[in-house]
């Protein structure tokens, strides 16, 4: 069975209070449930993580080695500046979608850059929950094909 890891960075376990103008009313436990019902429907395991620390996020990316044919991450604002996830998800060669409730390429000049991209197989951005359940699926169908 496919085993995907699923990712969240910090200041996510907020949503639903934090800014909803910006990234929506769902809960981070609805992402969750929203992800999980989607698993089960298509036969996928998925264990999720939320950490507001740079180092527990690098190291369930490392622990993902033993288990997890990939890695569904939304990395907060460690998106734009953390080498070290970068470094990271590049070490393990696990593919690795990137996803983002709102469009970071339409905001501060700050959050239009990341430094996950380039070693991500993909990103998808400003779709809001959805942003979650399009990066889920498209991780899946690459591992598939592969
Ligand atoms: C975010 C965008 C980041 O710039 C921000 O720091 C977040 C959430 C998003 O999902 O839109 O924490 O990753």
């Amino acid at each position: 069975m496919t085993s995907i890891l699923v990712l969240h960075g910090p200041n996510l376990n907020l949503l639903g209070t934090r800014e909803p103008e910006v990234y929506g009313s769902h809960t981070l436990e609805d992402i969750n449930q929203l992800l999980q019902d989607r698993a089960a429907a298509i036969g996928v395991s998925i264990r999720t993580v939320q950490s507001n620390h740079e180092g527990v996020i690098i190291d369930a990316i490392h622990d993902a080695r033993s288990w997890a044919d990939g890695i569904l991450i939304n990395p907060g604002a460690f998106t734009h500046y953390s080498y070290a996830i970068r470094d990271a998800i590049a070490s393990v060669a696990l593919p690795a979608a990137e996803v983002h409730l709102s469009n970071i390429h339409a905001r501060e000049a700050f959050r239009q850059t990341s430094v996950l991209a380039p070693v991500c197989v993909g990103q998808i951005s400003g779709f809001g929950w959805r942003s979650y359940l399009l990066g889920f699926q498209a991780l899946v169908e690459h591992i598939s094909t592969r």
